[in-house]
């Protein structure tokens, strides 16, 4: 095809006449790309030639060369920037990498946190429960399975505080009704160690589990060797028969309880007499838990209901005897008088009865007066007095009166205290007679009086070294009217009884070794206080 070539520039021609080299020069034209070589051409003309070849690149042929240069000028540059591009590209991984990480770690301790905090809340929670304080939430903040966990926390601590209340509370009733069983028993321990009443109880097992005071104390019983012992073992055997012929009896009797009267002797000379009353322990069950025994001692009240009631005879006797005693007296001593000297026939016959008449109603006096001083006995008068004045004053007319017995006094230095001298004078003189009566061949008689500050007591004690006395007699001793001997009224120790008694003292009977009789006296001793002005 035909085309127009565009002018040569002049300025290529100039270029390519100045060089010895052909001038190329491109050119864009409609139809592609002109590439024309211009080398001048020799000649001698002054207008110079050029040789001018043309070469018509057509447009698609350009196109797909400069597109092959073109990529070629990228490779190459490519080829250069590789090393650059690959770090940069390294460094861009990495910091997306570590981007990505620590996002991650960041999210993670968030996420973390978020459960921390809830878990720190319950651990805090578990502290405050451990530590007692139970009234306390959590709140809850999510509804996941942290929230269930609070929740279920919250339900947990309400449910144990509830059950906490109620625990304190049955704790408080128990308190209280221990409190009142506690009074209740120091109550009843009160009551079984004042009364005057011995009371022992034995369980099912036959052991004993209480034992009052009273009932230590009467039966001289050491609880330490008897309290939850088998009774068979811990009573001597007397007791124990005594014992279970209760139970047999009561058994027997179908009854809940029964009385009986017993006198029982605790140790050599000491008998008592006893009310017993056993009663089955039943339990609300009907069950027999054992048996409660309590009883009285009536020795003093016997004693005082027989020396009442003697008194009482005795009163009688001295009232109806004496009165008809002393017209007797008189008459007989009349008869004497009047007819001693005018009766010839048996005059001797008439002064012995006569005579007899007189003494033996003289003797019936006495007796009478014993009689009714037993009867009226004074009330007695206490003052300060001299207990060894008293003694050795009453001794000095038994020496003189019984030579064949040897009288002697011990004494401690006993200042003055309180009692009746003109009573305990008599005591002593009971006291004297007795030893002297058993004494008819001669012996000996120790007084002692001793002074026991400790105890606030005094004690008078006569030693003879006479026969002595068997048990029954000992055992009645003191009782009135009781005597072993032929003209004896038995009234002497009864009235120093009576007397001791109501001095608040006591008078008791021992064996003198190897023979021989010991009466002890203890009166309280209440030491006159001296007051300094
Ligand atoms: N020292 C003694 N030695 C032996 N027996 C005694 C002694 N004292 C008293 N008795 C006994 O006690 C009994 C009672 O004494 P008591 O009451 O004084 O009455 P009585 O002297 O009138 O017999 C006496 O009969 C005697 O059997
Ligand atoms: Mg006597």
């Amino acid at each position: 095809a035909a085309i127009s070539l565009p002018e040569i520039p002049s300025e290529a021609l100039r270029k390519a006449a100045a060089s010895q080299e052909p001038e190329i020069i491109t050119r864009q034209v409609p139809a592609g790309e002109l590439i024309q070589a211009i080398v001048p051409v020799q000649s001698k003309e002054p207008n110079k030639t050029f040789l001018v070849t043309t070469l018509l690149i057509p447009a698609e042929k350009l196109a797909l060369m400069q597109s092959v240069s073109k990529g070629i000028t990228d490779y190459k540059q490519l080829v250069m920037l590789k090393a650059p591009i690959k770090l940069s590209m390294i460094i861009m991984l990495l910091i997306i990498t570590l981007l990505i990480l620590f996002g991650a770690i960041w999210f993670g301790f968030f996420i973390a946190r978020s459960m921390t905090a809830s878990i720190n809340k319950l651990a805090e929670g578990t502290q405050r429960v451990a530590g007692g304080d139970l009234d306390f939430t959590i709140e809850k903040e999510s509804d996941d399975e942290m929230g269930l966990l609070v929740d279920s926390f919250n339900s947990m601590t309400s449910d144990l505080l509830k059950s906490n209340r109620e625990l304190a509370e049955t704790h408080k009733a128990l308190q209280q009704s221990n409190l009142i069983s506690e009074q209740r028993r120091r109550y009843l321990e009160t009551i079984l160690k004042n009364v005057a009443a011995g009371v022992i109880a034995i369980n099912e097992h036959n052991e004993v589990t209480t034992i009052n005071p009273f009932a230590e104390k009467l039966l001289k019983i050491d609880t330490e060797n008897f309290l939850h012992k088998d009774f068979h073992k811990a009573l001597p055997l007397s007791h124990v028969a005594v014992i279970e012929s209760f139970f047999t009896d009561l058994l027997a009797s179908g009854k809940r309880s029964i009385e009986r009267h017993l006198n029982l002797t605790v140790r050599k000379g000491e008998t008592y007499s006893l009310l017993v009353n056993i009663t089955r322990l039943i339990d609300e069950q009907g069950r027999s838990i054992g048996y409660v025994i309590v009883f009285d001692n009536l020795t003093k009240l016997e004693k005082a209901q027989r020396l009442a009631a003697w008194q009482e005879v005795a009163r009688r006797i001295a009232h109806e005897i004496k009165n008809p005693l002393t017209p007797i007296q008189l008459s007989a001593q009349r008869l004497r008088k009047r007819y001693l000297t005018t009766i010839k026939n048996d005059r001797e016959i008439f002064e012995q009865c006569t005579g007899t008449i007189i003494s033996q109603v003289d003797e019936i006096k006495r007796l009478v007066t014993e009689f009714s001083d037993f009867a009226r006995m004074p009330r007695v008068k206490k003052q300060q007095a001299d207990i060894v004045a008293i003694a050795a004053d009453t001794l000095v007319l038994y020496r003189e009166g019984h030579k064949h017995i040897s009288f002697t006094l011990e004494h401690d230095e006993v200042p003055l205290f309180t009692f009746d001298p003109i009573q305990i004078k008599r005591v002593l003189i009971n006291l004297l007679d007795n030893a002297v009566s058993v004494l008819a061949h001669g012996g000996s008689v120790s007084t002692e009086i001793r002074l026991y500050r400790d105890e606030d007591a005094v004690k008078i004690i006569v030693r003879d070294d006479g026969t002595g006395m068997s048990e029954q007699v000992r055992q009645r001793l003191f009782e009135p009217y009781f005597s072993t001997r032929k003209s004896g009224t038995g009234l002497g120790l009864a009235i120093a009884n009576t007397i001791i008694t109501e001095h608040n003292g006591v008078i008791k009977v021992h064996d003198h070794v190897p023979s021989g009789t010991v009466f002890t006296i203890e009166l309280p001793f209440h030491s006159v206080k001296t007051t300094s002005s």
